[in-house]
Formats: structure tokens, C-alpha cells, sequence
């Protein structure tokens, strides 16, 4: 499998296992991934610096295998996470929510590959012109922060395709092989997987989470926050709360204030998945196992040929 995302970065399969907060947020998710042929991807959002720089040196025992981290560049300690990614050398950055423009050269410098989420083919052309390597890009069906104008993926990647030439990574909606088929059909150069893969026993979220996403049917997710950034979350009774608040056209600061009473690490660490922002994608419809990652990438790369060999057969 040739991709300009498997030349790029260096992996065997064009498949990434996308950065969750929490979910991904230590080493063994994203070395069990990376020494399978993907690409594991540390979430270094919600960790304190020195628990990052351990889970780098971690995966780095673990595997010669390229990984990433995932950076999101609003987050407090963005620059303190930027300084520990250079100093223990490592070679790709996810960077999400914010400009990289600032900080290209010196990455750059190092020979580091530098990847930025993007959500609209306005947003992908600035990156471009900013000069990242390549771009993440998902749509409304995705976990976690999907773009606020509720696009699906089949239509943002299309126009992300047709705006730039740069080595795309795709995701949202995705949990298995002709998932990843469709995307790679639609211009993507590797596919990002999310809620598929905290449904492994690596992902590091408590077992409550785990269970409430393997009973979610496909209607069962919401766009919660609409009144700033949203996110997708399961529709549990937080979701309703806020969805009652919002359509009664509470002010913004009272939806704002109202969406800051709970976190993802209520439902993450504590288990609480019915206050807690338990975020997950639509594809959580679609997942119904908790399988060990190694043997998922297998399965997803066995599912993209016999979908590969249905193609052909039907195009033929
Ligand atoms: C629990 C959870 C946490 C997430 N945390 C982050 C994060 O810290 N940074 C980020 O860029 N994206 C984050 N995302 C989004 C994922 O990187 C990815 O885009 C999304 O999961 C893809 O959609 P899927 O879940 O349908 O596969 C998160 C998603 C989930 C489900």
C-alpha cells in the first residue's frame, strides 16, 4: 500500500489512529497501533508535561515505527507541549485549533512533519499556504470536535481534494474497511479512525464509557455546544440538558456557561457517561466489539481489500 501519506510519514498501511483526549492520551494505544503499521497518535491535550514526555520515551522504547502527537495549539501548555516534542525528536505533529504558521520553520528545521486538522477547503488552503506537509480533515460525523457547520465527510473532502494538493489524511464516520475504502475513493491518502479505536482495551477510558458506546444505536450521538465550539458526543442526559437550553434560546454566556459544567474526563476517568461529555462519532452505531488494536488494524486492512475486491467486481 503506496499512499503519499504512507511515503511521507513512513507507515506501512494508510491508516492512523486518531488523537482522543483521554482515549489516546498515554503510550500503549498509540504503540500498539504504531508497531501493528499504522499510525498511533498521543493526544497530548488533557496531560500534565512530564506524563507526555514519559509516554513519548514510552512508545519510542516500544517500537521503531513512526507515531505522532497530537497537539491542540488553543490548549494552555501548547508551547511547554512543543518544547518536549522537539527535545525527545519527535517526527510528526498533529496540531489542531490554531494557526502553525508560528512554529513551521523550527519544526521544519528538525525535519518533522507537520499535519493540521482542518474542516473547510478555505481553512485547508491557508494551511497549505502556511506550508504544512499535510492535512487531517473530518466531517460531521466525527467524534470529539466536528466542524460547526455539520458537512459531511463525503462532500468536505471532495472540496478539501479539489483546493489543495497536499497528502490528506480523512476521517469521521469510519469504523472499518470500506470506510476506509469510500475515503481513500474520495481523494483521502490515509484514513483516521477514532471511536473505533477507544473500543480497544489500550484506549485508556473507563469501562462505563466503553459499554454505553457499544449499545449507542446510529441516531444516537448529538452535536452538543452549538452556541461556540460543539462537539459529538453520545445523546445521554447532559446532551438533553443542553439541547432543551439551547432551543429555548437561553443567551449565549448561559448556553456557554451551562456547556463548562462538565468535561469529557467526567465520563473518561470517572466513568460518568450520563453528565459526563462522553464523546463519540456516529460510527459508534456501527461499532459493536472491543477488540485488542493489533488485531484491528488487521482486521480493518483485511476488510479495505475484500472491499478493494468488491469494487473492482462490480466495476469490472
Ligand atoms: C473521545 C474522543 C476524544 C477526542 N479528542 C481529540 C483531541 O484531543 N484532539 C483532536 O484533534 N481530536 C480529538 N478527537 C477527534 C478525533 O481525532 C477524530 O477526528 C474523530 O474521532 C474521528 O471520527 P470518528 O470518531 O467517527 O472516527 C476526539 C474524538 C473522540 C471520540
Amino acid at each position: 500500500m503506496k499512499t503519499r501519506i504512507t511515503e511521507l510519514l513512513g507507515i506501512r498501511y494508510p491508516l492512523v489512529q486518531a488523537g482522543m483526549s483521554w482515549a489516546s492520551s498515554h503510550a500503549a494505544l498509540p504503540l500498539a497501533v504504531s508497531k501493528a503499521g499504522g499510525l498511533g497518535v498521543i493526544a497530548a491535550g488533557p496531560m500534565y508535561p512530564d506524563a507526555l514526555r514519559e509516554a513519548i520515551r514510552e512508545v519510542k522504547a516500544g517500537t521503531d515505527a513512526p507515531f505522532a502527537v497530537n497537539v491542540p495549539l488553543y490548549n494552555k501548555n501548547s508551547a511547554t507541549y512543543l518544547d518536549i516534542l522537539e527535545a525527545e525528536g519527535v517526527k510528526v505533529i498533529i496540531a489542531s485549533q490554531g494557526g502553525p504558521k508560528a512554529h513551521l520553520k523550527r519544526f521544519h528545521d528538525r525535519g518533522v512533519k507537520w499535519l493540521h486538522v482542518v474542516t473547510s477547503p478555505e481553512h485547508a488552503a491557508k494551511a497549505a499556504e502556511a506550508g504544512v506537509d499535510g492535512l487531517v480533515v473530518v466531517g460531521a460525523e466525527a467524534g470529539g470536535h466536528p466542524p460547526a457547520h455539520e458537512v459531511g465527510i463525503l462532500v468536505v473532502l471532495r472540496a478539501v481534494v479539489k483546493a489543495v494538493h497536499l497528502p490528506i489524511i480523512a476521517g469521521g464516520g469510519v469504523a472499518d474497511g470500506y470506510g476506509i475504502a469510500a475515503l481513500l475513493a474520495l481523494g483521502a491518502d490515509a484514513v483516521q479512525l477514532g471511536t473505533r479505536f477507544l473500543m480497544t482495551p489500550e484506549a485508556n477510558v473507563h469501562a462505563s464509557y466503553k459499554t454505553a458506546v457499544q449499545q449507542a444505536g446510529l441516531a444516537d450521538t448529538a452535536m452538543v455546544g452549538k452556541a461556540s465550539l460543539p462537539i459529538r458526543m453520545l445523546r445521554n442526559a447532559f446532551a438533553t440538558e443542553y439541547e432543551a437550553a439551547y432551543k429555548s434560546g437561553k443567551p449565549v454566556e448561559e448556553l456557554n456557561a451551562l456547556f463548562g459544567t462538565r468535561t469529557l474526563k467526567d465520563a473518561a476517568l470517572d466513568g460518568n457517561v450520563e453528565w459526563g461529555k462522553t464523546e463519540a462519532g456516529q460510527s459508534a452505531g456501527l461499532i459493536d466489539d472491543i477488540v485488542p488494536a493489533a488485531e484491528l488494524v488487521e482486521r480493518l486492512m483485511r476488510e479495505l481489500k475484500a472491499a478493494q475486491q468488491d469494487l473492482n467486481g462490480k466495476l469490472a
